[in-house]
């Protein structure tokens, strides 16, 4: 009885078995050669549909990063401000003021004033604020000087390195609990120990394994 399949293709199982994992090695590195650049970029600064100053309200006037991003402490997403918040303000200051107008009309209509974001994780990476807040990682250390930000722009690569980096060795980032959104806070002129916190419940212990981050 002659053979249906030539001999050669005993092997086929064993070809597909070397070559598919090697398929999909070559496509996440072609995801991560196509895609991470855009995500990775240090010194990406996207113009605003506003000219809001980070310069100007967290830095001149003082106004505390939580009062407009009001969910950091709580929930995965800081939470981009709703007109309402700046009106809270520009209902009596600049009432006139051109630059404001598309947040007076967004106030009017409750349709959202399209900012462009500047910091976006791929999908497959999970973040959450509020671990980090809550261990009392600074806004610094990850955004910089966000009160010197005439407009935002990212400061660290976002990269896996570099959440890695800090997890493996998390202490030098730690700073006083109710020291996260300042951004005077200086480690070497107010040396910190964690370890002797009392406010600390526990030592931090970031997750460095895969599942920790790709869930
Ligand atoms: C008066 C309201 C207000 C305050 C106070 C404020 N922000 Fe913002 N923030 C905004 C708005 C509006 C945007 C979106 C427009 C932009 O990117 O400039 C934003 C954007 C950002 C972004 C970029 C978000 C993205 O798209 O990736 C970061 C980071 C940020 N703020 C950090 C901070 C930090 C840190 C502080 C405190 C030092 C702070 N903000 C204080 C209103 C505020
Ligand atoms: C450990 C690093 C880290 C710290 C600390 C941190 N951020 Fe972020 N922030 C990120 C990353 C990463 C993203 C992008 C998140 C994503 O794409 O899912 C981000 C995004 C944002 C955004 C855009 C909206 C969002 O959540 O995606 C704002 C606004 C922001 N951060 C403000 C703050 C403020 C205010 C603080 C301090 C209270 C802070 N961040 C502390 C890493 C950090
Ligand atoms: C706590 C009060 C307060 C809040 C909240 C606030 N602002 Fe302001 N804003 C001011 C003050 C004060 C000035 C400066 C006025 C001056 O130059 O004399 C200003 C100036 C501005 C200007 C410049 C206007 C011009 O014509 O020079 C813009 C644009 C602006 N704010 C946008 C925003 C946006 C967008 C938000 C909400 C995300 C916001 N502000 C929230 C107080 C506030
Ligand atoms: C500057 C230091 C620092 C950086 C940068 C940092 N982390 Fe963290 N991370 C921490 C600390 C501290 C904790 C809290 C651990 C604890 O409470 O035990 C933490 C906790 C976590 C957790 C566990 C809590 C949870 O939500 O389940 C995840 C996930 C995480 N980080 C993801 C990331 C990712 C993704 C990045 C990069 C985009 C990142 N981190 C960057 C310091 C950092
Ligand atoms: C602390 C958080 C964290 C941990 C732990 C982690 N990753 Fe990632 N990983 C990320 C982030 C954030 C990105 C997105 C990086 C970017 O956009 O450049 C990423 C990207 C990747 C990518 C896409 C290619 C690349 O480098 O951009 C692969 C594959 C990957 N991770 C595999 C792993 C494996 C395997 C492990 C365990 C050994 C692991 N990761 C552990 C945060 C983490």
């Amino acid at each position: 009885m002659p053979a249906i399949f030539p001999r050669w293709t005993n092997n086929v199982p064993i070809v597909v078995g070397l070559v598919a994992p090697l398929g999909g090695a070559s496509l996440i590195f072609a995801v991560w050669y196509w895609f991470s650049p855009w995500f990775t970029d240090v010194g990406y600064r996207p113009e605003q549909p506003v000219a809001y100053s980070h310069k100007l309200h967290a830095g001149e006037l003082g106004i505390d990063c939580r009062y407009c991003h009001n969910t950091v402490e709580k929930a995965a997403h800081a939470a981009i401000p709703p007109a309402a918040t700046c009106m809270n303000c520009h209902e009596l200051v600049k009432t006139d003021s051109k630059r404001l107008e598309p947040v007076r009309e967004s106030y009017k209509t409750g349709e959202a004033i399209p900012w462009v974001r500047v910091h976006q994780l791929p999908d497959y990476a999970y973040f959450n604020h509020s671990p980090h807040v809550a261990a009392g990682v600074g806004c610094a250390s990850c955004h910089g000087r966000v009160d010197q930000m005439v407009v935002v722009e990212m400061k660290q690569p976002l990269s896996m390195g570099w959440c890695l980096d800090c997890h493996r060795d998390p202490k030098p980032n730690l700073r006083p609990l109710d020291q996260v959104t300042n951004m005077n806070w200086d480690a070497s002129e107010t040396p910190y120990d964690p370890d002797r916190d009392a406010s600390r419940k526990r030592k931090v212990n970031p997750p460095t394994h895969c599942s920790g981050c790709h869930r």
